[in-house]
């Protein structure tokens, strides 16, 4: 199977952007662990990174001509884009919406996620180890033997 990560503004800054409420490892060392995490499963990783909210929105409709699920963390626009929303509820796989920091925790204009609504499940505040949650539920849904 094949999943889509798809990242949205400023996590291309990962490594140097807020440390202390995102980790020290960047992008790539990200995606190379959701890689090594994905392996197992059987499920091939793609990673897709945009700054811009269009771009998001392009990148879901196509996703599922290539992709059987997405992860997706669509970082502040999770907080306000009705848009991403509605491509989330519009495309036919299941989309897992990651954070890394625990959006609950933090101010409260941050627990509040449009994207949330329409996606299969919510993992945040487990840092990277949330995208390796996310793709267990993704290969259990593709399987068939989601609990
Ligand atoms: C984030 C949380 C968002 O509130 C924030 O705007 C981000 C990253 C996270 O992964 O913790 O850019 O999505």
């Amino acid at each position: 199977q094949r999943v889509l990560v798809l990242h949205g503004p400023n996590l291309n800054l990962l490594g140097a952007r807020e440390p202390s409420i995102y980790g020290e490892f960047t992008q790539q060392q990200l995606i190379d662990q959701v890689r090594t995490a994905a392996e197992p499963l059987g499920i091939e990783v793609e990673l897709i990174q945009s700054n811009h909210e269009g771009a998001l929105l392009d990148a879901l409709h196509a996703a599922p001509e290539r992709f059987d699920g997405v992860v997706f963390n669509p970082s502040a626009l999770t907080h306000t884009s009705i848009a991403l929303r509605d491509a989330v509820a519009a495309i036919p796989i299941p989309v897992v919406e990651v954070h890394l920091s625990n959006v609950h925790r933090r101010e409260p204009y941050r627990a509040v996620s449009f994207v949330a609504e329409r996606a299969t499940a919510t993992i945040s505040g487990a840092g990277p180890d949330g995208y390796a949650a996310a793709l267990v539920v993704l290969a259990r849904r593709f399987a068939g033997t989601a609990r």
